[in-house]
């Protein structure tokens, strides 16, 4: 995986057809999605229950890009392997999930993944300022973590704050929850790079009509290109 700071648009299957994954990753892919987001919940750590890494598996060989595997889990460590082995290319676990999220990031690069870690709504940047030279990439949470759909909290002054304290290292800020046309320029102008949505892109289309995934790709990269830093 090669580092750039252009807008990436990663849809979540958290939105698409549960029973489909494997379509649904190649249909977003083939309409412009740059990085494919899986959502992991444990009914602990969140309030709902998705999936596991049996599941990232056999979604694996679906897609041609990335795999950019959420965990919302807790405990983390115990699992890294199994998602590593089921092929995700980054693993990104929550500063809040874990009691040692130093070591947390450095099994997960031992694993041979790259290395991401998300933070809450309520979290401060300052949650990562002695993790970043074991970080691949920072997911800034705009909802708290559990369900889709939810409505956009503005967390500006926090990626802001972060893109500062990176400042020339290779790492991705991510942007999950409430990513649409309107809120991509919000996120991307405060120097966010890959812009994770489910609703905004699975919705109007299906794997049998895929083109609406294309036009709202399309219309949240645009919106987010507008403004980019
Ligand atoms: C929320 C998940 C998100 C979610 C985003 O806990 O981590 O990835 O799928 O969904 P939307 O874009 O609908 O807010
Ligand atoms: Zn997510």
């Amino acid at each position: 995986m090669s580092f750039d700071r252009s807008i990436k648009i990663a849809p979540s299957i958290l939105a698409s057809d549960f029973a489909n994954f494997g379509a649904e990753c190649a249909a977003v892919e083939a309409q412009g999605a740059d990085w494919i987001h899986v959502d992991v919940m444990d009914g602990h750590f969140v309030p709902n229950i998705t999936f596991g890494a049996a599941t990232c598996a056999a979604i694996r060989p679906h897609i041609k890009g990335v795999m950019d595997v959420h965990l919302m889990i807790s405990p983390v460590d115990a699992y890294i392997k199994d998602f590593a082995k089921a092929g995700a290319d980054i693993i990104t676990a929550h500063v809040e999930a874990t009691p040692h999220i130093h070591r947390t990031l450095q099994a997960i690069r031992a694993s041979g993944a790259k290395a991401g870690v998300a933070l809450n709504p309520g979290t401060p940047a300052s949650a990562v300022a002695e993790l970043l030279d074991l970080t691949d990439l920072v997911c800034v949470m705009t909802v708290n973590p559990g369900f889709g759909g939810q409505k956009f909290i503005d967390m500006s002054d926090k990626i802001k704050t972060l893109r500062a304290m990176i400042g020339d290292r290779p790492i991705h800020i991510e942007i999950d929850g409430g990513v649409d046309p309107t809120t991509a320029p919000i996120v991307a102008g405060a120097g966010a790079d890959v812009l994770v949505a489910g609703s905004a892109v699975f919705r109007g289309g299906s794997v049998s009509d895929p083109a609406p995934y294309g036009t709202n790709i399309r219309a949240i990269r645009e919106a987010a290109a507008g403004v980019y830093v």
